[in-house]
């Protein structure tokens, strides 16, 4: 680390301590010099003496994300010019709280005003809400998940406790088979709760989505789709997931032009699919997932198909609560009123919860950055970025209002009506 330049450069920043030019190049050189808390600290030195400085920002961003790339994945020469280490994901999201603040040092007041009820978990995978799916089995479970308890409840009977359980649902010949839909408003856990049930079940669980099927030309679709299944009933007891199923099963009237006879095809498939699910097919139980149920081909939704709908809604008061609290538990807070924070975001979805978190933890760490200290999450972090964030979750229940009046007439929207009246009540 004694690099010969570096030496020259910080005694001519002794002598000139305010060459801002002299500081960014000292910077780049430790950066380049795979010491990137050193240049941290230079670069926000120099940010500290010109503020407007977009090169020294530029190479604190920089700088950060290299300090958050593993031991090792370092690569020393090619730091300035990439931005994003080698290796690993780039962004915020990737920053490593512990590592920096071992780097660059500074005792971290206590998290939250009130004392945490909630029982922490294993650390889950904090991503920016974008990450994909597959997750490896078991990283999540139902406790993970916030509120929406019923919805837990419905899953617990329908499924988890009869493979729990196999003797004693055999003796009351509950066999596992059927289907459950999923349906609400995005980012209100849908998907979430499906990786928490494959984290809960000891059966397989199989995961498609409409990618995974999708094929680029007739017939591959529904070979793809009848793989799937005939995989899932060879591995039975096996629980389903399709997720998004309104872009494999939309309603065949409603489909029109040229891709309405191949988009029928998969429907028909599906349907298909399906059925053989009550025949031969013990073992084997499909969840599926939607933002629009109203899209759904009727016939999906018949007895013996996907025969039962939850809804998925968003979070209340204490559900937000606790989808805050997951998401800031591993990351610097202090001072946090989670209660306060629950009370102002009335219609936001977990997803939109998530985002606060982040965008919040960004705008901390900035701060650290520009101040080489430790500068922990705090209210006022958190209410920037809620002045950034709408809730998300308004316009569909709005939409979905028509849907009660008019199409409500089987009681299938029921708990959906039953949450609409409740928010015009109050
Ligand atoms: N009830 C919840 N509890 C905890 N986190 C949640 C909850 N709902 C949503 N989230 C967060 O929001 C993200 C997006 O939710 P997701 O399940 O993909 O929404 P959906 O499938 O309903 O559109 C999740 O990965 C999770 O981090
Ligand atoms: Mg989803």
């Amino acid at each position: 680390m004694t690099d010969p330049v570096i030496a020259s450069l910080r005694r001519a920043l002794e002598a000139h301590p305010g060459d801002v030019v002299l500081r960014i190049h000292l910077a780049q050189t430790l950066l380049a010099g795979g010491d990137p808390a050193a240049a941290i600290a230079e670069a926000s030195l120099a940010l500290q003496a010109d503020p407007a400085n977009d090169q020294a920002r530029l190479l604190l961003g920089t700088a950060a994300t290299a300090l958050s790339s593993p031991p090792g994945a370092a690569e020393p020469d090619d730091a300035p010019g990439g931005g994003a280490a080698p290796g690993a994901p780039a962004g915020p999201a990737a920053f490593d709280w512990d590592k920096a603040e071992h780097e660059v040092g500074s005792a971290v007041p206590p998290p939250f005003v009130e004392a945490s009820p909630v029982p922490v978990g294993p650390a889950a995978d904090d991503g920016d809400g974008t990450a994909p799916v597959e997750v490896p089995r078991e990283a999540v479970t139902l406790s993970d998940v916030g509120g929406l308890d019923d919805v837990k409840r419905r899953l617990e009977e329908s499924f988890l406790a009869p493979m729990r359980n196999a003797e004693v649902a055999r003796a009351f010949g509950k066999s596992l088979r059927g289907g459950l839909l999923l349906y609400g408003p995005p980012g209100c856990g849908k998907t979430f709760l499906a990786r928490a049930v494959a984290g809960e079940l000891g059966a397989t669980f199989l995961s498609v989505s409409m990618t995974d099927v999708i094929g680029s030309f007739m017939g591959e679709t529904q070979k793809n789709l009848k793989r799937v299944f005939d995989e899932a009933r060879a591995q039975a007891p096996t629980v389903l997931f399709i997720d998004e199923i309104d872009s494999l099963g939309m309603r065949r009237g409603a489909l029109s032009g040229g891709g309405a006879a191949w988009l029928r095809q998969m429907v028909n498939e599906l349907l298909l699919q399906l059925d053989s699910m009550s025949g031969d097919n013990d073992g084997l139980y499909v969840l599926a997932a939607t933002n629009n149920p109203w899209d759904l081909d009727e016939a999906l939704l018949r007895p013996g198909r996907l025969d039962r709908s939850i809804l998925v809604s968003p979070p209340d008061h204490e559900a937000r609560a606790s989808i805050l609290r997951h998401h800031l538990k591993n990351r610097p807070i202090a001072g946090i009123d989670v209660q306060h924070l629950a009370t102002v975001t009335e219609g936001f979805s977990g997803a939109d919860l998530e985002h606060v978190a982040v965008t919040a933890a960004e705008k901390a760490m900035m701060q650290s950055i520009a101040q080489g200290a430790i500068s922990p999450i705090t209210m006022d972090h958190l209410g920037d970025a809620l002045r950034e964030i709408r809730p998300s979750t308004v316009a569909w229940l709005e939409s979905a209002r028509n849907v009660v009046r008019f199409s409500n007439a089987n009681g299938r929207y029921d708990d959906l009506a039953a949450l609409l009246d409740g928010k015009k009540r109050r």
